[in-house]
């Protein structure tokens, strides 16, 4: 649209003859003068119909609440008795003279101007996209957009490379299910989406490139929760030649230098971080991710905490070993010849490292066995045959032999950590496009069923 300003700039056309576009947000009538809030992404402001334009006073009488229009007028000073101190543009108004309807819009099915928290779940996923025109989505978003790229340039100010990895990819264990798909070419066999980057990462390390992140997106089947959806994203970060207390230093000093600059208005409790074992938190808190904040009615307080030495293992119902948290972990080094030897599994530490953010995991981390020894060893403690280990986790062993530094990274759980600085009780309060406690995606309407000629083509069978 020629000439149009963006509602945030037009106090820089005071006195002035300008056009704006956006979605009627309210309209009052008092007959000879009509007012009409115009909202765009960047603000709200209020404009007045007078009966002297006579066109632009008809139209204005006739449209509703979430029309798109576009409005030409002149900005003016409000009457001191007028002005609205709350309000960014609450001194000022805009004289309608014309009015182009560019859009009409049928009755919204929900309340798209309240903080929506009193409207349905299944309501706000189904008509997402006017959820998301509530001014408390727009900001939760808007903050997303403003974490991640004060990460970005963090990171690449540290000499970070982001780097892609694949999506369609091979079974990588971090205690889901896996979400699979079909291969066409390659008939009866699958593609496994990433619950997350870890194999790649550690292979990246092995290639050379020392200090990797990448803002991931990872699948996971499992039942979802507040804090838990199928589809969410991390910070997946990786470097090489480092230490534990070097990567918790690090991330500290990120998770500080993000709350600063982008929730300035929080206050972190502790400074460093504190730190628990796993032994100490469980005793004393009973959990191993304690909210630790002395005043849990305070919106703006941040409680951080580091939990670290969890035990590598711990035993199944059916009596098998499995991991606690990463399979490609390294022990502590003073438990790794009990690892090669599988002695005192129960005993066994991880170099594992949480960090928690008022009650919350927000991410998790660990230094690498860089070496197929000790890869090896704890696929045998779980009970892997040297065949099954070879069949699933060979490309790493491999990789392992042709030179690896020593490398350890972390991930966090973005959409975690941005519903907690915003106050968020949900993470689906941060995702644009969020789906329900089953897994469903209302307004798409996803899971579908597949076409019986996709099903042909991929030799597939649906039983009932
Ligand atoms: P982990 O499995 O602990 O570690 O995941 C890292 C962080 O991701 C978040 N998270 C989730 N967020 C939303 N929905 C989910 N379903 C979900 N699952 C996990 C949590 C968690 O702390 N590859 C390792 C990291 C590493 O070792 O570097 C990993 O993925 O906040």
């Amino acid at each position: 649209m020629k000439n149009r300003i963006y509602i945030k700039d037009i106090k820089e056309h005071l006195g002035k003859e300008t056009t704006i576009a956006g979605f009627v947000d309210v309209r009052r009538d008092h007959g000879k003068l009509i007012f009409i809030d115009l909202r765009d992404m960047s603000g709200k402001v209020q404009m007045v119909a007078l009966p002297n334009h006579k066109e632009a006073h008809t139209l204005a009488a006739a449209v509703r609440s979430e029309w798109v229009i576009a409005v030409t007028g002149k900005v003016n000073k409000r009457p001191e008795k007028m002005i609205n101190k709350d309000e960014p543009n609450g001194d000022i108004e805009m004289e309608i003279t014309r009015i182009e309807v560019i859009n009409k819009a049928d009755t919204p099915p929900l309340d798209v101007r309240s903080d929506g928290k009193e409207i349905g779940e299944e309501t706000r996923l189904k008509y997402r996209y006017l959820d998301l025109r509530r001014p408390r989505m727009q900001e939760n978003l808007t903050l997303r957009h403003r974490f991640i790229k004060e990460l970005r340039d963090f990171l690449d100010a540290e000499g970070f490379l982001e780097i892609e990895t694949p999506i369609l990819t091979k079974s990588t264990p971090e205690g889901a299910r896996d979400f699979i798909v079909p291969s066409r070419l390659d008939k009866g066999n699958f593609y496994a989406l990433p619950q997350s980057p870890q194999q790649y990462k550690q292979l990246l390390m092995i290639a050379g490139f020392e200090k990797y992140f990448q803002i991931a997106r990872c699948f996971r089947d499992e039942d979802t929760r507040g804090d838990r959806q199928p589809e969410f994203t991390q910070l997946d970060l990786e470097m090489a030649h480092v230490e534990r207390d070097y990567i918790i230093e690090f991330i500290e000093r990120v998770l500080i230098h993000l709350v600063q600059k982008v929730t300035p208005e929080k206050k972190i409790q502790e400074i460093p971080f504190p730190r628990l074992s796993y032994k100490e938190a469980m005793e004393k808190y009973k959990s191993d991710k304690p909210d630790l904040r002395k005043d849990k009615n305070d919106p703006n307080l941040l409680a951080f905490c580091w939990v670290v030495d969890f035990p590598f293992f711990e035993k199944m119902d059916d009596g098998k070993w499995t991991f606690t948290h990463n399979p490609f972990s390294s022990p502590k080094t003073e438990h790794r010849p009990w690892l090669l030897k599988g002695e005192r599994i129960p005993d066994i530490l991880t170099t594992q490292y949480d960090v928690t953010l008022n009650g919350f995991e927000v991410g998790g981390g660990s230094i690498r066995g860089n070496n197929p020894e000790t890869i090896e060893a704890v696929f045998r403690v779980m009970g892997y045959t040297t065949e099954d280990i070879k069949k699933n986790f060979g490309h790493m062993l491999e990789a392992y032999r042709y030179g690896a530094p020593e490398h350890g990274g972390i991930a966090w759980g973005l959409d975690r950590i941005i519903a907690i600085l915003r106050n968020e009780p949900n993470i689906r309060e941060v995702i644009a496009f969020a789906k329900t406690g089953e897994g469903r995606d209302l307004m798409m309407d996803s899971p579908f069923p597949a076409r019986p000629e996709q099903l042909k083509e991929l030799e597939i069978k649906v039983g009932k």
